[in-house]
């Protein structure tokens, strides 16, 4: 099995803040899942750097375009560092490899008659990046960005979107799992039923961008430069080999809402006209709000996700976006939020069972553990639980995931009151009791840490090494009996420290 996984190209017109974090998160929670599963993974993530409005930035500070971005560039790059995000490849547009296959794809959809030339009189919202009609705006305003779209007049090249109106449809009925989650796939079908036309893939008059091949006067215009990035990167992100073979069509693209036409109807038809086969699956997850609000540069209510992984680290910045939100839905997170569940879940919950399982180990077990008699609720829950998560990453459900984890680390907390070692070890008839209990406890730990190392992929093998077992991270680890004979346990330092609540940030 092969899944390739892609994130948007973020825009580099300003730094990069919670909500991208959010996407890329997740991202990196799914691919190594996948990995525990066996899979062939890769991981692609960057910066989309053509945008008119970094060109505007560009100018307002004085810089030519690719000075700026070469310098925010950096900025970008330490984003998926800072939330410990393990990417394969990290393409930029402005990469030379990128832009060349830009000019040969458009070329192929040239060669295939399904652009033509016409002018373009209407609207255009530079945060968007898209152009718009009056049915878009409220107030005559974009919705989502709040400001008021530019007129623009200008000749341009148009792709035959509308001749691929029935092919779409067809795709649609053929794979009802082609975009995700429900809803968002309905909402793509209306739009295309809705009747599709043509739009622009050029702009005249800019300098920055892709010129396009058989008009140098013009350049790709930014979107259609943009989704070109999943397979432009295959084919120069290793020396030498052309990704492609291995890796496409088997792609997964991980979008926001606000990207779904571009990814649900725009690309299909851009890949069926240049010959390709269409991308496996679309997952389409909603906003991470804080205060009821998006939290974007426009709106000026920002927070900057490199500020919480400082405070807290990114095992805990990431655990709380996944699990404060349903995934793929809309919902409110803050820093109160994000403190609270450090404390309670993370801290307590998983932490503190961690620190109380070594500590007893140590002091009755004299830091040995061997297994005695099959847990059988034991054994059950963590057969479920590996099942469960297969279905739950299949449908995107990384909240869902989380929460069948922590019913095992509640089970394992129950455990531990209703067995109570600590009475055990005053009765010398008990020993072969204790003894098992202590193990079943470090057994499941254990499947614990394989299961929730893709969310905390710091603390996960923190908790193999404290207890002594292997960093074995398949999912198949995630089955009772698996921990290995071991001596030498000793009381594990708390996995996350108290930590004042940062009020700056709040
Ligand atoms: N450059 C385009 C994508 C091109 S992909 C071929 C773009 N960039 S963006 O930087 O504006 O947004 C990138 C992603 O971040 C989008 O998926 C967007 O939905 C996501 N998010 C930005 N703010 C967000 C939240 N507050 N919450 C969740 N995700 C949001 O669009």
């Amino acid at each position: 099995m092969r899944f390739y996984l892609t994130t948007p190209i973020y825009y580099v017109n300003a730094t990069p803040h919670i909500g991208h974090a959010y996407t890329t998160i997740a991202a990196d929670v799914l691919v190594r899942h996948h990995r525990q599963r066996g899979e062939e993974t890769f991981f692609l993530t960057g910066t989309d750097e053509h945008a008119s409005k970094v060109y505007r930035v560009a100018e307002q500070q004085g810089l030519d375009a690719k000075t700026y971005v070469d310098r925010i560039a950096d900025d970008w790059r330490e984003l998926p560092r800072r939330v410990n995000a393990q990417y394969d490849f990290f393409i930029r547009t402005t990469d030379e490899g990128h832009k060349r296959f830009v000019q040969e794809f458009l070329q192929r959809i040239y060669d295939n008659g399904d652009i033509y030339q016409d002018v373009y009189s209407g609207l255009y919202c530079i945060g968007c990046e898209e152009f718009k009609s009056e049915s878009d705006l409220v107030d005559g305003l974009c919705p989502e960005h709040g400001i008021a779209p530019e007129h623009i007049e200008e000749k341009n090249y148009f792709f035959r979107l509308s001749a691929y109106q029935d092919r779409l449809l067809e795709l649609y009925d053929e794979r009802p799992d082609f975009v995700l989650p429900r809803f968002r796939y309905n909402e793509a079908r209306s739009f295309i039923e809705g009747g599709l036309q043509d739009f622009s893939v050029s702009r005249a008059g800019q300098p920055w961008g892709v010129p396009i091949p058989w008009d140098q006067g013009q350049v790709t215009y930014v979107w259609v430069d943009a989704l070109i990035n999943y397979l432009s990167a295959l084919t120069y992100a290793r020396e030498g080999e052309d990704l492609r073979e291995r890796f496409w069509p088997h792609v997964h693209h991980l979008i926001g809402k606000d990207i779904l036409r571009f990814h649900c109807v725009y690309w299909p038809a851009l890949l069926l006209s240049a010959g390709y086969e269409v991308p496996q699956q679309v997952f389409v997850h909603g906003y991470l709000l804080l205060d009821e609000r998006k939290i974007s540069k426009s709106l000026g209510n920002v927070i900057d996700p490199l500020d919480l992984v400082d405070v807290y680290g990114s095992d805990a910045v990431r655990f709380w976006a996944l699990r404060s939100v349903s995934f793929g839905h809309d919902g409110s997170a803050s820093v109160d939020a994000l403190h609270e569940r450090y404390e309670r879940e993370l801290a307590n919950d998983l932490g503190n069972l961690v620190s109380r399982t070594t500590a007893m180990i140590s002091r009755y077990g004299g830091g040995r553990i061997e297994p005695g008699p099959r847990n059988e609720e034991l054994a059950t829950a963590l057969d479920a639980l590996r099942e469960k998560l297969v279905a739950r990453f299949d449908a995107y459900d990384l909240t869902g995931g989380l929460e069948d984890i922590w019913e095992v680390v509640r089970l394992l907390n129950r455990q531990v009151e209703a067995k109570a070692p600590w009475q055990l070890a005053k009765d010398e008839s008990k020993t072969d009791e204790l003894a098992a209990v202590l193990y079943d406890l470090a057994d499941g730990l254990r499947a614990v840490a394989v299961a929730v190392s893709p969310y905390i992929p710091e603390t996960a093998p923190r908790i193999l090494g404290t207890l002594r077992q292997p960093v074995d991270l398949a999912l198949e680890q995630v089955t009772y009996g698996r921990t290995v004979d071991t001596d030498g346990i000793q009381p594990a330092q708390p996995l996350f420290p108290r930590v004042d609540l940062p009020t700056a940030a709040a």
